[in-house]
């Protein structure tokens, strides 16, 4: 990170106002009410947040709102409340009782709906089996399961007596539960004899017992039997989940907890070495996923709101568990991939339940615009109101897909941008108030105060590429890095004197709109300017025949950097005369300083389990070398070899 100052090259004009219909019923309906919630909570935080915390139930209330200066600002101390309580206990005093909390379809098309009622009952149950199993508050309790019901019902009973979960997505091989069952001093594993992906079995519970060869701390697993496969079972370490549900009552009522008892660890790859433990709290966490759930995605009682991320990501975390859950929401749950047994089965899914609010990822609508229109196309998606994007910066001709063919420009779409480390969304549209611009995030939530800056602190002014930073603390941040407050305060704070900043470059355009640049140890430098890959791939994506496109630097002689393109086609193999008019297409999109260097073509791009193209691999591959990287969250190793095989 020499000089921060990014040459910012997209060029997006087209802008969308919120259709007046949705703008009428929505929470905030309109700029001014936005401006206004915005303002309010920059002037007087502790004031705002103080009563917005009403909201929640608290079983006794907090003393003061926050204590204490960025990085160590506590919330709400002095109060006592329950997460799992927020989410469950406080929607039985109301005729939600006996409303849907969980729709769920596994991917072999078994389904299966919860009441608010149900998810309590078996809530109380699995937290008596946890306290069975000697889990008592503070301890950590692994969870490594598929997308079931029960990982929710997991998560809330360690909520429930304080308990602290670590969820790893069912993806992740037996090492990596390993490295984070030690991390973390895991007293119990909560598994499935195996899951449910593309037709085939994951087996689950044959990598707990791979991993605790190595993970000591670990004395109890539990399982819940999926797919009725049988799994070894070690007598007096591990058991049914079944077994123990059927001795447990359900009379547990929820512990009070301090505001700042930890809620959960959830591991992030950190750029090298070991994973980062990033650790959140109950009272701040709870609160902050609960109120952007409600003014992002603009939710209402009948609503059927379907967020595709797994469970093991912090969108889960946040987004199907306990921010739409803690507002009473009915939410939908699908197990498996969006290709099975066909391309058309997210489609089928909201037609047959009718779903309101659809959250996805850019990586991947980009498949489904390769898989084609004609999957969307066979089914009825009238009932979608509004579409949501996070994860990576969206480039707009996805965004524009995404309008037309699933939103058939009806549906606002919400860009929200936010990370782990911030627990709940922090810059994105309100979909009854926003204007939105295709590939923008806009303004920042009430309560967020963001900037963009150069290395040593200093505002930019409007459309200059810098470090996007945080300026006041809120609620949901993460508190530290299990075990390692030196690395807490190294990665996130010590950068930005003052600021929080992880990672990211960004620009505000003259109507105070942000716009994601990526991350700045992505950034190119070509003959001294710093470009955005993200902006380069977006010109790329914006040709017909291009499906997806990873853009990497390379050492050249004359430019310090080269500028590679990884591409994958809509259909055929590509030539010679297709990498000449590719590079003349970024070329007349952006201009000459931007003109690829190398166009690769390869069928597929390398990208973690999240859906994150990984940018280092591909560096290396761009300038020669034998891999040095650490590939092991690679979801697809057989890439590598197609993509050394992609030569110019
Ligand atoms: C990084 C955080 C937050 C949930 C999923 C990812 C990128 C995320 C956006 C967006 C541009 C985005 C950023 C961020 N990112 N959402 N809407 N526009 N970039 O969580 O794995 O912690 O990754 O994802 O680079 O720093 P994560």
């Amino acid at each position: 990170m020499s000089d921060v100052n990014i040459t910012s090259v997209l060029q997006e004009t087209r802008t969308f106002v919120p259709p007046a219909a949705f703008s009428q019923q929505a929470h905030v309906g309109s700029p001014a009410a936005y401006h206004e919630l915005w303002e309010t909570a920059k002037n007087d935080p502790a004031r705002f947040w103080g009563e917005q915390a009403r909201h929640l139930d608290w079983f006794e209330p907090f003393q003061h709102v926050m204590e204490g200066q960025m990085p160590e600002t506590k919330w709400f101390t002095g109060g006592k409340l329950n997460a799992s309580y927020n989410c469950v206990d406080r929607h039985l005093k109301t005729w939600r009782r006996n409303k849907a909390a969980i729709v769920w379809e596994g991917e072999p098309g078994d389904t299966r709906v919860l009441t608010y009622q149900d998810l309590h009952r078996e809530v109380c149950r699995f937290a008596n089996v946890l306290k069975g199993l000697g889990v008592t508050a503070g301890d950590r309790v692994t969870i490594y399961m598929p997308l079931v019901p029960e990982i929710v019902i997991a998560m809330l009973s360690c909520a429930r007596i304080g308990a602290v979960h670590s969820i790893i997505f069912g993806g992740f091989s037996a090492d990596a539960v390993a490295e984070r069952n030690n991390d973390a001093q895991a007293k119990v594993v909560i598994t499935t004899d195996g899951g449910w992906r593309r037709g085939k079995e994951v087996a689950l519970k044959a990598a707990v017992d791979e991993s605790l060869v190595k993970s000591p701390t670990v004395r109890s697993v539990v399982v819940l039997r999926r797919t009725g496969t049988p799994v070894a079972m070690e007598p007096g370490r591990d058991h049914w989940w079944d077994e123990l549900m059927a001795e447990a009552t359900a009379d547990c009522p929820a512990t009070p907890l301090d505001s700042e008892h930890p809620l959960f660890i959830l591991y992030t790859s950190g750029s090298t070495g070991k994973p980062k433990g990033v650790l959140h709290t109950t009272g701040g966490y709870t609160l902050a996923t609960m109120l952007t759930s409600k003014w992002v995605f603009d939710l209402k009682d009948d609503d059927l709101y379907w967020c595709t991320a797994d469970v093991g990501w912090i969108t889960g975390h946040s987004y199907v568990c306990y921010g739409p859950l803690a507002n009473g929401t009915t939410v939908m749950m699908y197990e498996g991939a969006p290709n099975w047994p066909d391309e058309g089965r997210f489609w089928e899914l909201i037609e047959k339940y009718k779903v309101t609010i659809f959250y996805t990822a850019p990586t991947a609508i980009r498949s489904f615009i390769r898989w084609g229109d004609q999957w969307p196309q066979k089914h009825d998606l009238s009932s979608l109101r509004l579409l949501g994007s996070v994860g990576e910066p969206i480039n707009p001709e996805a965004w524009m897909w995404y309008h037309k063919v699933i939103g058939a420009e009806r549906c606002p779409i919400v860009d929200t941008w936010w990370q782990t480390e911030t627990g709940a969304i922090m810059i994105s549209p309100l979909p009854g108030a926003t204007t939105t611009k295709p590939g923008s995030c806009t303004h920042p939530l009430p309560g967020v105060v963001p900037d963009i800056v150069t290395k040593q602190g200093e505002s930019l002014p409007a459309n200059s590429g810098g470090l996007l930073v945080m300026k006041q603390p809120w609620p949901s941040m993460l508190r530290t890095l299990y075990g390692d407050h030196e690395r807490f305060l190294k990665t996130y704070f010590s950068e930005i004197p003052g600021c929080y900043f992880a990672g990211d470059g960004a620009r505000r355009d003259a109507d105070g709109c942000f716009w994601v640049m990526g991350r700045v140890d992505d950034v190119l430098n070509v003959s001294g300017h710093r470009l955005s890959t993200m902006e380069v791939e977006s010109a790329l994506v914006s040709h017909p025949q291009v499906a997806e496109a990873a853009v990497v630097g390379f050492p050249h002689e004359i430019k310090g950097e080269g500028i590679c393109c990884f591409v994958s086609l809509t259909g055929g193999d590509g030539d010679d005369a297709l990498k000449q008019h590719l590079k003349e297409h970024v070329r007349r999109q952006i201009g000459a300083l931007a003109t690829p260097d190398m166009i690769r073509f390869t069928s597929a791009l390398p990208k973690t389990r999240s859906g994150k193209i990984m940018r280092r691999l591909l560096r290396d591959i761009a300038a020669g070398r034998e891999r040095v990287q650490d590939t092991t969250t690679l979801e697809d190793y057989g890439v590598l070899a197609k993509l050394r095989a992609s030569e110019e």
